[in-house]
């Protein structure tokens, strides 16, 4: 089979799908698989043949690689090299398979899921809407609402609301009372959060969140602890074993996610046998409920002060290094990194 790991990409994680996908790519079978590797650069210009340690050594992707496009044509799905403006039908390189190793807006949103649609070409993961819908917090907050799925309070507003009549839109916010999270919308990687306490910080935050999408939304803060399920399946997903983060920063920011050493990961989660079972059930419901395919992190927030278990966000592709809680937690349930990359492509042809 002829794998398509694309990596790299226009979002905010660039740098995190690098990480990820050089463990993916040098983890998979070479034998069982021909792996070609795609980058997409941080303007969104795609090269075939460059490895991701390339890249993440500050290599230049255009002396390395070839300028490829994905034809989205299912008569021609697959990769064809391009010079002069030119795409040459004649030394197109079909696939098998694609492995979106990419991480926010413009690769774990849909919008790859939807050109390698038009392609014909199978892939790793949820397809377009569940990917779509998992990018939203406000989509995804409200399908898990509709499918009774626990979740923190929150609002949300547009950016114009807020040019429009600030006052009005704090007064609705703090309806929620605080401290609460200023989140965009549409971002990964904790990229834009601040937790506020009052009126002022509100302000700031609203305007740093506004900076980043057009939609923001604002959830009320409780005092939790940080579970993660992985799903692996399709219509029949089953859950592993729950882990916990224990982060060494205020809240579980994009520096505690992504710096080594500044959260502390512990799997299994240490917690009651009921919670446990409590969590993995509504891992599969989330997973469901958004129609997911192939994997899925959900993470969880559970409550110190009345134990609850409230369902923060579900993520489509999720950080794959081999340390990154997606896989570690399979590892630890029983299913080891390799045989893991090999399950999702079965999955992705089934
Ligand atoms: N968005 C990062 C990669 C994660 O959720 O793991
Ligand atoms: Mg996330």
């Amino acid at each position: 089979k002829r794998v398509a790991v694309i990596f790299g990409g226009r979002s905010g994680e660039h740098q995190v799908s690098l990480n990820s996908a050089a463990s993916v790519i040098g983890a998979l079978d070479k034998e069982r698989y021909e792996i070609i590797p795609v980058a997409i650069t941080p303007e969104g210009k795609w090269f075939a043949g460059i490895e991701p340690a390339q890249l993440l050594a500050g290599e230049d992707p255009e002396q390395l690689g070839q300028r490829v496009v994905l034809l989205a044509d299912p008569t021609y799905g697959g990769l064809a090299p391009v010079g002069d403006g030119c795409v040459r039908v004649e030394q197109l390189c079909p696939i098998d398979v694609a492995f979106p190793v990419l991480h926010g807006t413009f690769g774990e949103d849909g919008t790859v899921q939807g050109l390698l649609e038009l392609a014909n070409i199978p892939y790793v993961g949820a397809g377009v809407m569940a990917s779509a819908v998992g990018m939203d917090k406000v989509m995804m907050k409200t399908v898990f609402a509709r499918h009774g799925l626990p979740q923190v309070r929150f609002c949300h507003f547009l950016r114009r609301d807020w040019e429009r009549d600030p006052e009005a839109v704090l007064d609705r916010v703090e309806q929620l009372g605080y401290p609460v999270f200023v989140k965009p919308a549409n971002l990964g990687s904790s990229v834009g959060i601040s937790k506020v306490r009052n009126r002022e910080e509100l302000r700031e935050a609203i305007d740093l969140a506004a900076g980043y999408d057009r939609k923001i939304i604002v959830e009320e803060f409780a005092d939790v602890r940080e579970v993660e399920v992985s799903v692996l399946g399709n219509d029949d997903p089953m859950a592993s074993l729950p882990g916990e983060i224990i982060p060494l920063n205020e809240f579980y920011d994009y520096e505690a996610k992504y710096v080594e050493g500044k959260s502390r990961l512990v799997i299994p989660a240490q917690l009651p046998g009921e919670t446990m079972l409590e969590l993995q059930k509504l891992a599969i419901r989330a997973f469901k409920a958004l129609d997911c395919a192939g994997l899925a992190r959900v993470d969880f927030f559970l409550r110190r002060d009345n134990g609850a278990v409230l369902i923060n966000e579900i993520n489509t592709i999720p950080g794959f290094t081999r340390t990154s809680m997606y896989p570690k937690m399979w590892e630890v349930t029983g299913i080891p990194y390799q045989d893991l990359l090999d399950r999702l492509i079965e999955l992705a042809l089934e």
